[in-house]
């Protein structure tokens, strides 16, 4: 078996490979005059897994090129990270369905796929091959633990995340509660308690994706009239669009976490040990 790395998953990939005690296929990109990306996996197995985050359209691009690259081969992809996979439905007439669009064009190629975290696991149904979603709500639990915080109060900052959050609390069998939150916009959002009380609390921020971080800002906000005596956000997928990363140190987080499924300078959490579980499987 040999691993191949997206240039947006190569830290994740790297580890995966430890994991799975194999190597790392060497891989030649390049960038015609035109703008047109070149790839050249260097070195096959029969069994190739290609890790790669689909961040942006040039990273679409890149997975389509490497899984066509590896044709005739048993190909397990993973996508720590699939872009484009909240736009799950026709939300307004005329719309397309975008994530439908991605996992049918991803699945070429491939034998089976794995998602890390996908928003909406009914998306799996639309890729054309095997396909499972991994979750390392365990893994975001276990950073918590190493906080060392004597009663933290998870939350969810709204019902979408409140099973992740229930999944992350169990690991310290710690208080959980969520928001109820209404989106104003795409970067603008009004918050509002649900079941809380976290006067002296600290807190914990937990969701599957960060993307502008406006959800754990405003949440934040909130925590902090309520009294809390300090606020953590943990995130799967840390996109931080828009300046995110610098709105939430802004805003007075004591520690922003997000995982490798996107690599930041905050990726402390990594997915390699579910992921390489998982094809070890
Ligand atoms: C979507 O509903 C996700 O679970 C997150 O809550 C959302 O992506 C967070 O977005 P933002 O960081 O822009 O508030």
């Amino acid at each position: 078996m040999k691993v191949i790395y997206a240039e947006t998953s190569q830290l994740l990939a790297t580890r995966v490979a430890y994991c799975l005690g194999c190597r790392i296929a060497e891989v030649k990109y390049n960038t015609f005059p035109d703008g047109e990306q070149y790839v050249r996996v260097m070195n096959f197995d029969d069994d190739m897994v290609i890790v790669a985050s689909t961040v942006d359209s040039r990273s679409i691009l890149q997975v389509l090129l490497m899984l066509d690259a590896c044709e005739g081969k048993n190909t397990t992809l993973v996508l720590p990270y699939m872009g484009y996979a909240r736009q799950d439905k026709r939300f307004n007439e005329g719309e397309p369905i975008s994530a439908r669009v991605l996992a049918r064009v991803l699945s070429e190629g491939a034998s089976r796929i794995f998602t890390v975290n996908i928003h909406t696991p009914s998306v799996l149904g639309y890729f054309k091959c095997p396909a499972e979603n991994l979750t390392i709500a365990p893994k975001i639990g276990e950073h918590i633990q190493t906080l060392k915080l004597a009663d933290p109060l998870v939350l969810a900052p709204d019902d979408g995340a409140w099973e992740f959050a229930k999944s992350v609390a169990t690991i310290g069998d710690w208080d959980c509660d969520h928001f109820d939150k209404t989106r104003l916009s795409g970067s603008e959002v009004k918050m509002a308690p649900k079941h809380l009380d976290a006067n002296g609390r600290d807190c914990i921020l937990v969701d599957d994706i960060i993307a502008t971080g406006g959800s754990m800002t405003t949440a934040a906000g909130m925590l902090k009239k309520l009294g809390a005596t300090s606020v953590r956000a943990a995130g799967v997928h840390g996109l931080f669009a828009n300046g995110g990363y610098v709105k939430l140190m802004q805003a007075g987080f004591a520690d922003i976490v997000s995982s490798d499924t996107i690599e930041r300078e905050c990726s402390r959490v990594t997915a390699s040990t579910v992921v390489a579980d998982a094809i070890r499987r």
